[in-house]
Parts: structure tokens; sequence; C-alpha cells
């Protein structure tokens, strides 16, 4: 169990943080709530302490002999702010301590994750701009608002990003506290990635497909861990079962031909291709434009009770044929091998059939694999051995975006600056 401390600053969306404190709870976390003064104006302290277990503050005066910015800074092993308001990034980078959530944020040495939730002018307003960038410097990750309906008639970037989200960066940073470094560094600034996730389907008939079980969750997880780390993100999503996350521009399409289609829009204007989909290798050879009846109707239509199947394009292939210089296209492989030896034998030979930098395999005999939230997978690359995974999904995609990015050639015209 780890003790996640969640700061929540006075915006609308502090409502949305109840969600967050909950989900942390469920996840069998020690949650000690936060909040500031005009947050409690919002959601009153008994929604905060019945939520969390735990009395709350807001004043370093509270618990004097406690000393408990202190107590709360060293037992953390996280420390969430959201919302995080446009006042409170501004404290927060001038390094002030005149509440306990700014106290605390002082005084903890844990990973600070912090998601703010404003107006689009507030957040696209320079003060605030700078303010990120200085809090990014330090090493607090920043994760960027959702784009979307805000308090009022008003439509942009300022929304605080689903608590689901924030949960699932929350147990990632967790699970791998230096990301922090990396996520405030934004490594990936500059750099457009396009992912393709989930599983294709095969029209038979208007109702029927030929399909498979691909969940999209390793996409989206690789979609969340560029996105945080600055990247510009297209998620091509077939048929997914997790909704796209904030931040990522999102395409949804149906079968292999889509994926195609959309693959070679997308993959030559961008840095990173990675093909995480599920795609058939084979549709049927003709699909029926009306539903094919039981009884009836299979000659009418063209199909008998054999199903004839025609081959997909190899969409992979075709992008690592037709890549531009300084392009790194990483494949997905899904196998059933007896051993370690055989798998990796496999990915070796696959990934030199289909031309890409790197090959992400994973064993799936008996199910191991297939819509579980953790995984095991090896990074295989041209030369030089494997890097092997195992952890959540969201672990294994920021290695996998580690492994392309050291591939990858130096950025032209992008500063190093944290700031895109
Ligand atoms: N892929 C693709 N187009 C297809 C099929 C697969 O781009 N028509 C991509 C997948 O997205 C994945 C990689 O190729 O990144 C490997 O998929 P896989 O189905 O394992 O490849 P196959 O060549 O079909 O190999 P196998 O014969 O083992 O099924």
């Amino acid at each position: 169990m780890s003790t996640v401390l969640v700061g929540v600053a006075g915006g609308i969306a502090a409502y949305k943080s109840c969600y967050l404190v909950r989900r942390l709870t469920a996840a069998g976390h020690d949650v000690r709530v936060v909040p500031t003064e005009a947050a409690l104006r919002f959601v009153g302290r008994p929604t905060w302490e019945a939520l969390s277990g735990h009395p709350v503050h807001t004043g370093v005066f509270d618990d004097v002999p406690g000393v408990e910015h202190v107590r709360l800074g060293e037992q953390a092993d996280l420390v969430v702010v959201a919302p995080a308001t446009a006042d409170l990034l501004s404290r927060v980078a001038c390094g002030a301590a005149d509440d306990l959530l700014t106290a605390t944020i002082l005084a903890t040495r844990a990973p600070v994750l912090v998601a703010p939730a404003m107006h689009t002018a507030m957040w696209q307003n320079p003060a605030t701009r700078d303010n990120v960038a200085t809090l990014r410097r330090r090493g607090i990750v920043v994760k960027d608002p959702a784009v979307g309906r805000l308090t009022g008639p008003d439509s942009g970037p300022g929304r605080l990003p689903e608590p689901e989200e924030l949960a699932e960066m929350a147990a990632f940073l967790l699970e791998d506290p230096q990301a922090a470094h990396q996520l405030a560094a934004q490594d990936l600034s500059g750099r457009r990635v396009v992912i393709s996730s989930g599983g294709t389907r095969e029209a038979l008939d208007p109702v029927r497909y030929l399909g498979n079980s691909s969940s999209g969750r390793m996409g989206h997880a690789l979609a969340q861990l560029a996105a945080a780390r600055g990247a510009h993100v297209t998620l091509v999503s077939a048929h997914v079962e997790v909704p796209a996350p904030s931040c990522v521009d999102s395409v949804q399409i149906s079968s292999t031909e889509d994926l195609a289609q959309a693959m070679s829009d997308l993959a030559p204007g961008c840095d990173i291709v990675v093909m995480a989909v599920a795609a058939a290798d084979f549709a049927p050879a003709a699909s029926s434009p009306v539903k094919i009846k039981k009884h009836e109707g299979h000659d009418a239509v063209g199909l008998g009770t054999r199903i004839d199947l025609a081959q997909t394009p190899d969409v992979l292939a075709s992008i690592s044929a037709h890549r531009r210089d300084g392009q790194v296209i990483v494949g997905f492989a899904a196998e059933t091998a007896s051993d370690r030896g055989e798998l990796l034998q496999l990915a070796t030979a696959k990934l030199a059939r289909k031309g890409c930098d790197l090959l992400v395999v994973n064993d799936v005999s008996a199910g191991k694999v297939f819509g579980k939230v953790d995984t095991d997978v090896t990074v295989v690359r041209q030369q030089g051995p494997g890097r092997r995974v195992m952890g959540s999904k969201i672990l294994a995609a920021n290695a996998v975006l580690d492994e392309a990015r050291s591939l990858l050639a130096p950025a032209i015209g992008t500063a190093d600056s944290p700031e895109s």
C-alpha cells in the first residue's frame, strides 16, 4: 500500500477529484486529502474526510504539534494536485508556503503530479506558461489539461482529465518514481507520434465480422505516455475497450483496409509510428451488403457456407518499406511459443520480415496477456539484445518509447526547452 497525497485547489473541477480519491482508495492506497480554503467552497471538508477516511486540514496552524506539512510530505509516496488552478501553479512556482498544500509540496521529496484545470485564456497566458515551464524544470510532472467544454459556454484546452486517467498516471509514478523526471523533461516535445490500437474487424455482412480479442489497452498506454512526454499524438483506434486519453487526436477505424488508408495518410508526417493494432491478416473475399440468412440468400449474395478469405495488405511492412530517413517504426507481435528462446527467434524473424526498427513481442500462449492489465514484453531491435519489461502496460509503453526515442534522428528546429 502506498500513501498518496491528493491536493485540491479551488476550481469547479474539484468535484472530479472526489472520483480520483475514490479510485485511489479502491486501488488500496492510503489517501490523504489537502484542499485549499478555496477548494472547500466547491467541495466541503466532510466529503474529503469521508472519502479518504482521514481528517482534513487546510492551514499549517491546524495541527501545530503534528507539524503536518512536514509529516504529510515525508509520508507521501506521491503527491497529486488535481485540479491545480492558475493561482496554485503560480504559488508553487514561486516557492510559496502560505497554506498546508503549498507548504507540503515544498516539504516533500516524493514525485509530484500536477493536473491544471482552468479557462483556456488563463492556461495560455504567458504567466501560466512560464509557471508550468518552471515546475517542469524542477521535475514536477504537469499533465496538460484536456480539450473540451469548459465552465460556461466556452470550449478549449483547460478541462481536468478524467479521474481514471489521472489514477493511471498516479499508478505509473508509484510503480516507477524515476519516470517523473522523464515526464517533466518532456523529452518527446516537438515529435509527432502515430499509434494504431485495438483490433480490426472484417465484415461478413452488416452485423457479423471476423475479429480478434485485442482490448486496445497497450495502444492507450502508449498514447498516454507519449503525450505525457510532450509528443503530438494521433491514436488510430480499431474497436477498443478503453476511451482515448486526453490530449491526443483520435481517429476511429474498423477494418484493415481502413487502417491501411489512415496509416498511409498519417505515417509520413510522424517521427515515430507504432503499430500496436491487431490487424486481421485475412478478410472475407466478399462482404454481403445485406444480412446473411441461415436458410436463404447465401447464393444471392455470393457467399456459401464456406467463407472465402483474401489476404489483407501488410500495413507495417508497407510503412517500413516507404519510411523516410530518421523515422522510427515499431511493430508488435503476439506469439505462442514453447519457451523464451523460441519467442525471441520468432520475434527476430518477424522484425526482419516486416523491416521495422523495433518489434515488441509478447507470449500469448494460453491467454497470458490479452485483455489483462499487466504485461510481459520484450522489445527486440535489429541489433543488440532485447529489453524485457514486466509490469503494467503503461510501464511497458514507457520502455517502448524509450527504445524508440533512442533511435530517433535529432530533431531539427526544436528547442531543447521543456515547453513546445
Ligand atoms: N500488421 C499489419 N498489417 C497486417 C497484419 C499485421 O500492419 N495486415 C502489423 C501488426 O499491427 C503488428 C505486426 O504487423 O504490428 C505483426 O502482426 P502479426 O499479425 O504478428 O504479423 P503477421 O505478419 O501476420 O505474422 P503471423 O504470420 O505470425 O500472423
